[in-house]
């Protein structure tokens, strides 16, 4: 049941190329795959051949063309165990089987969403479909027919170029789609709807024309133009940077309503959660636009760092998604800001990573075993595996690790690789040692980094010690010390950095010291004045930086660093400090205090025209509930970490005011809406200002107004977020809104919005308004978006109400856990992480998550996916 990386080997048989045939007919799909098979040199001549089924019905099976007697095979709904095949040469097997994609509410493998045939076949999907070897490491060319009624299905779609199509006889047609460069199944898809077409054209740089198709559902294809034109600049951007190009005739990309994840890169055809594909100004917000840029590189990346280079085995998911990622951000740093990309990355990182690395969830970036492999597309494997790569870059250049990647490229394309032979690429090419960079593919836990200064005013000596540490966790990975690179700088008092005349001790090369040892020390010498030490730039590394730095050089950086990340992060720390003793002080019932330096800093910043109002809104944006309570780290209480909050946002927004009124409005963007990154950061500048000023002032119509008189979603959610969570219960709240309801009642993904707005109001009566809202015409439990949308939101971002002291909260997303179980495992399952930090609530609250948890566990037919979080949850 448990599957581990150490007992890893080859298949028996190799798999040549697939032919597929698949009929889809109302209430059921026919499929004949025919392999091309051969016995791998030096296997048994009587080993079987053993295909992998889920839910499978076999209806035929032929070897040569010949029908195969039932002595030849046993077959199963989960397996197809085959004897007597030739002892060697090639030959083929031809597999029958019938699956009901409507009835598939796991929405892996083939299913209906809205009517519209299609695939999810990562990880384990394709064995839903037919009988296969079904693992990332069984590579080969697929040819598609694909076969539906005419008037059901006038679009057919596969993997790779399309081929031939035409009409067949009762009103029915075909297309037949080849995919030349081979490929593991998982990135296997397959479409087949009434769909419209957003299409564009792209010529590569050597070239190559490229046909480009947006499908939606009916009458929403002009909603795919921002998409559109994301894949353009996708395309253009991985020549430039990456020197890939695009390989084949067409890139398709279907936007689908019923869908597990964010999206998926299967090979020419990429399926997508509409959600990441749709938009307008009047229904999207300047967050979902940035998510769609972002999903939409994501996956056309993975044309390389995936399919063209795919994993030899699941334990090296981080291979292609750490890297993914790592492309994805270092696109929107180029598309949009590179320092505002990057708070949002380190800030996404803390609020997601972290908690599951310091978790029950804990496991390394290269998990060493798993029950259920759907339950490790996690935070760890994807953003922490980007922070890997954003490490290796670090450590040898933009130089060095272009070599590295170039060099990854040549020997690996067309391969299922792992990851050492990446690291090895990087070693090669530049001759760098990453023995020691490679734990952190293997050790699991957030390292501690702990740097004290001390510096000698007579000798201008400044002396840094620097301490790492980690603590023992849940996947017990070992505790070695990192290689870790830590960037830097000396800021001198005029805001430049200072060039020191010698520098001895640990090894320091440029701007980044590498720590290699548990303890080591850098001394500086020849410094004129004392400066201030802005350490670990850009979060050079995935640590907990511990630094008793005196609040003068803190404020000093926060003005004058000349790395804007570390103005936003110095700033970040002593607000973190600040509402972590505001925490203590509300759990007594003391009166919660704030440095008024502090404040004064922060407006500042925030007043300081020469900066881009998007990171002037990061220095604005406190850190969430959930960060704070994971700051505390132990005995937390939902409740004073409202209070305290909430304390302190009155607080910024009294002392603000003045600026605040200012920005809110005049700063905001005028003319037509436009969604570009500039006119994005003066709408969450001016946002994010009335809301503070709001709270201070109590006064509701501003943001009445800003919702009633917007032009654009971004706006109006932002007026109705500051009515429902500030004034909640109140009339003007309700009538705002039924009024969005109203409006948009038609328009699923905006009605998502609706559910998870009214999910995360911070007062403890939602848990009951989110069991009636479960309750409401429009929810609908079997659709991921929505079941997300109401329940992911308020056991994430809601932890006042998810854990109230009576365990209510809890205990309903328990009891729908259970029900969606039957379901959506996968979906069920992700849910069920928002658990993870319940061992560091305070005792009453935590004995009553322990009691839902193990209500879960008790339960008869829990989905794998879901009894594997439980379990681990629990431990
Ligand atoms: N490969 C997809 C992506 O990162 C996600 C697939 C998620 N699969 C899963 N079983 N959860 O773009
Ligand atoms: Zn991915």
């Amino acid at each position: 049941e448990t599957v581990r990386l150490e007992d890893y080997r080859p298949t028996d048989f190799v798999v040549h190329g697939v032919e597929m045939t698949v009929e889809l007919f109302e209430g059921r799909a026919e499929i004949e795959t025919t392999l091309s098979l051969s016995r791998r040199n030096g296997v048994p001549a009587d080993a079987p051949l053993l295909l992998d089924g889920d839910e499978l019905e076999l209806t035929s099976l032929a070897l040569d063309g010949e029908t195969l007697s039932r002595s030849y095979y046993e077959a199963d709904p989960s397996s197809l165990r085959v004897e007597g095949l030739p002892a060697s040469g090639a030959f083929t097997l031809s597999i029958g089987t019938r699956i009901v994609p409507e009835t598939n509410t796991k929405l892996m493998g083939l299913y209906r969403s809205r009517g519209v045939w299609c695939t999810q076949c990562e990880a384990e999907g394709f064995r839903r479909i037919t009988y296969f070897l079904d693992r990332p490491d069984v590579l080969a060319p697929y040819t598609v027919r694909v076969e539906a009624d005419r008037a059901a299905a006038p679009v057919l779609l596969s993997n790779g170029n399309p081929v031939e199509g035409g009409p067949l006889d009762g009103g029915r047609h075909y297309a037949l789609w080849h995919d030349p460069h081979p490929k593991p199944s998982y990135l296997f898809a397959l479409v087949a709807g009434d769909l419209d077409v957003l299409t564009d054209s792209f010529t590569t740089a050597s070239g190559r024309p490229v046909d480009l198709a947006i499908y939606t559902e009916k009458g929403l294809a002009s909603r795919a133009a921002y998409a559109m034109d994301a894949i353009k600049r996708s395309m253009r951007w991985d020549e430039e940077r990456f020197g890939r190009e695009y390989d084949l005739d067409v890139f398709n990309v279907v936007a689908i309503s019923d869908f597990n994840m964010g999206a998926m890169e299967n090979k020419g055809l990429n399926v997508f959660n509409h959600k990441y594909v749709l938009l307008d100004s009047d229904t999207a917000t300047d967050t979902d636009y940035a998510g769609v840029e972002t999903v939409i590189a994501h996956e056309y990346f993975h044309n390389w760092t995936g399919n063209r280079i795919t994993c030899r085995d699941w334990f090296q998911l981080c291979l292609k998604e750490g890297l993914t990622v790592y492309r994805d951000q270092r696109f929107t740093a180029d598309e949009r800001s590179a320092t505002v990309e990057r708070i949002g990355s380190v800030r996404g990182l803390k609020a997601h990573q972290f908690p599951e690395d310091q978790g029950p969830l804990q496991h390394p970036v290269r998990p060493r075993e798993y029950k259920e492999i759907n339950n490790f597309y996690t935070a760890t494997v994807y953003n922490k595996g980007a922070e890997l790569c954003r490490m290796i870059h670090t450590i040898l250049g933009a130089d060095g690790f272009k070599k590295g990647m170039d060099l990854y490229f040549e020997r690996h394309d067309g391969e299922a690789a792992t990851i050492e032979d990446f690291v090895r690429s990087f070693e090669d090419a530049t001759g760098e040692d990453l023995q020691q960079f490679s734990l952190w593919y293997n050790q699991a836990g957030t390292p501690t980094l702990a740097v004290e200064e001390r510096f000698d005013e007579g000798a201008g000596r400044l002396t840094l010690s620097l301490v790492q540490s980690l603590q023992p966790g849940a996947a017990d990975t070992g505790t070695e010390p990192f290689h870790i690179p830590v960037r830097f700088g000396l800021v001198g008092p005029n805001g430049a950095d200072m060039e020191p005349a010698a520098v001895s001790g640990a090894e320091v090369r440029g701007d980044v010291i590498h720590l290699r040892k548990a303890r080591e020390s850098v001394v500086f010498e020849g410094l004129g004045a004392r400066p201030a030490v802005s350490i670990l730039r850009d979060f050079s590394a995935p640590v907990t930086l511990e630094m008793r730095q005196s609040e003068d050089d803190a404020l000093a950086l926060s003005r004058l660093d000349p790395n804007l990340f570390n103005r936003w992060r110095v700033l970040t720390d002593l607000v973190g400090r600040a509402l972590t003793a505001g925490v203590a002080a509300a759990r007594r019932g003391t009166d919660v205090t704030f440095d008024p330096k502090l404040v004064e800093a922060i407006l500042a910043s925030v007043g300081d025209e020469t900066l881009e109002p998007a990171f002037r809104a990061q220095i604005l944006q406190l850190p969430s509930e959930s960060e704070i309570g994971r700051m505390v780290g132990s005995d937390v209480d939902p409740a004073a970490v409202h209070a305290a909050r909430e304390s302190t946002r009155r607080r910024i927004g009294a002392d603000g005011a003045e600026l605040f009124a200012k920005l809110s409005e005049a700063g905001r963007p005028s003319g037509a809406f436009s969604p570009d990154a500039d006119s994005a950061g003066r709408r969450a500048l001016a946002n994010t200002a009335l809301d503070l000023l709001t709270a201070a002032s109590g006064d509701l119509t501003a943001a009445e107004r800003r919702f009633r008189d917007a032009d654009n979603m971004t706006d109006r959610l932002a007026g109705l977020s500051i009515l429902v969570n500030q004034f909640a219960g109140s009339a003007e709240a309700g009538a705002a809104l039924d009024a969005f309801f109203r409006r948009f009642e038609d328009d699923d993904l905006v009605l998502d919005k609706w559910f998870a707005l009214q999910a995360g109001v911070p007062d403890e009566g939602t848990v009951e308004r989110v069991a009636g809202l479960a309750r409401h015409p429009r929810f609908n439990l079997a659709n991921p978006n929505r079941a997300r949308s109401l329940f992911g939101s308020f056991a994430s971002a809601n932890p006042l109400a998810f854990n109230r002291a009576d365990g209510a909260g809890q205990r309903l997303v328990a009891e729908v856990l259970l029900d969606l179980d039957r379901l959506n495992p996968q979906v069920s399952a992700r849910i069920a992480t928002t658990f993870r930090s319940w061992k560091t609530l305070e005792p009453r609250r935590r004995e009553k998550a322990r009691e839902a948890l193990t209500w879960l566990a008790g339960r008869p037919g829990l989905s794998t996916d879901l009894s594997d979080i439980v379990e681990r949850t629990l431990r």
